[in-house]
């Protein structure tokens, strides 16, 4: 604050003597040219191509999903290219130059910045993607003009020192408990639709209440829309397709291990890896990040009141079901647990038109244990998901700005399908 005074008083006078303060690095990693195909080659000659030609696997065949995305470098391309067709596999560029892609993202964000800050109380727009202030600063914001019925909670601070903060929506703050639903969003950095639609959900909820009353005259929701503010700054300023914590270890190169490996149930197993450099490290024990222990703790503190654990990340239009830490293996409330994610599912699609898929998580994508839905699971919160949003492969991360109000709106929906059923 002091700081930018400073800078506001005096540039007007000394331009050129002061330096002015470097906003922000803008060293970003550059994606030119690089290209997502979608192949239905087999997993095994995937992890040749992710070896030989450093290919990233967005997403991998597996379950009922019959395709892969890959990213893949221009200097690798047509290698790539040619091996896929040598082993006969069929091949559609999903995007020509991502690049170009994460470059529109960009120069939207930058253009409207001021127009909108100047224009409101608050920063968010849902027309474009925001960072950590704008979204915090929102919630600030409707704590402070919703103070009857909003709360801000501070659950712990990043690797990096940044904050992590719960919205709690209730009516008559301390009165009597009522069951709870928690919504978490943004555990893995490089899904900014995630954060986006949730936060839209949490407005929707909040400023339209009398739309809908009901919802908070009978649950208490927590929304927490950023679990790894780190990753996600990360994402805006270096790297867009950062999906990791940042937490550094003092001897190791690679920073951070994903969050959602990271979960002290089943941590280790299947889909997992120990190795640092790795997307799916799991880090150094169950909790080592400072952002999924916050979140277990705070969880755990609410714990009895929770009926609900919904964690949104993208993309694919899924609902998973626990468990997903191995093929084959179901709680023995799996069917009451489908029945509210068909609901949710038929919600979604009225709303917006988007068809999401409901199943058992590790059938239907793949086993990867230490994942934050199956924790939820096993410490009692009766119905846990995890929601893969928008879309199916299209645009995949880099899904473009115009679609965060409807994705905004399916989530509410799903929402209100959640409450409806669990009221009845
Ligand atoms: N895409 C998510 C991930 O890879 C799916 C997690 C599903 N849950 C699970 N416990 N495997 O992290
Ligand atoms: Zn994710």
């Amino acid at each position: 604050m002091w700081r930018e005074v400073l800078i506001v008083v005096f540039s007007s006078f000394w331009v050129g003597l002061l330096e002015p303060i470097p906003e922000e690095k803008t060293s970003r990693v550059s994606y030119d040219g690089y290209m997502l195909l979608r192949t239905n080659l087999t997993s095994e000659l995937l992890e040749n191509l992710e070896k030989e030609y450093d290919v990233e696997i967005w997403k991998s065949r597996s379950g009922f999903d019959t395709t892969s995305d890959l990213l893949v470098a221009p200097f690798h391309a047509n290698d790539v290219i040619n091996q896929l067709n040598s082993s006969g596999a069929r091949i559609d560029v999903a995007i020509s130059d991502l690049g170009k892609a994460i470059e529109e993202e960009h120069s939207f964000i930058e253009g409207d910045l001021e127009k909108l800050t100047v224009r409101k109380s608050h920063g968010m727009s849902w027309e474009r993607y925001h960072r950590i202030k704008d979204i915090y600063g929102y919630m600030n914001y409707l704590a402070g003009y919703k103070s009857d019925i909003c709360e801000v909670i501070n659950i712990g601070k990043s690797s990096e020192g940044r904050k992590i903060l719960v919205l709690k929506v209730s009516s008559k703050k301390g009165a009597r408990t009522k069951p709870g639903i928690w919504i978490d969003a943004g555990i893995h950095a490089r899904e900014w639709i995630s954060p986006a639609s949730v936060t839209y959900a949490m407005r929707e909820l909040v400023e339209n209440y009398e739309d809908h009353p009901e919802l908070i005259q009978n649950f208490d929701w927590y929304f927490l829309p950023v679990v790894n503010p780190d990753g996600y700054e990360f994402t805006f300023s270096e790297n867009r397709l950062w999906r990791k914590t940042r937490s550094k270890k003092s001897s190791i190169r690679c920073r951070g291990a994903d969050p959602n490996r990271n979960f002290g149930y089943e941590w280790g197993g299947l889909g997992t890896s120990n190795e640092p450099c790795s997307e799916i490290y799991r880090g150094e024990k169950a909790f080592s990040e400072p952002e999924t222990a916050a979140m277990a703790k705070f969880i755990e503190d609410i714990s009895s009141t929770l009926k609900v654990y919904l964690t949104f990340h993208s993309y694919g239009q899924y609902i998973l079901i626990p468990w997903g830490y191995r093929n084959n293996k179901r709680p023995e409330d799996y069917n009451e647990m489908k029945e509210l994610a068909d609901l949710m599912a038929d919600a979604i699609k009225k709303e917006g038109g988007s068809k999401f898929t409901v199943g058992n998580s590790a059938d239907l994508l793949y086993p990867a244990a230490g994942g934050s839905d199956d924790w939820a699971k096993s410490i009692g919160i009766p119905y846990s998901f995890t929601i893969e949003l928008r879309d199916t492969g299209k645009h995949g991360f880099i899904l473009p700005a115009k679609y965060i109000k409807t994705s905004g709106r399916e989530v509410f929906s799903a929402l209100k399908a959640v409450s409806a059923h669990l009221t009845a």
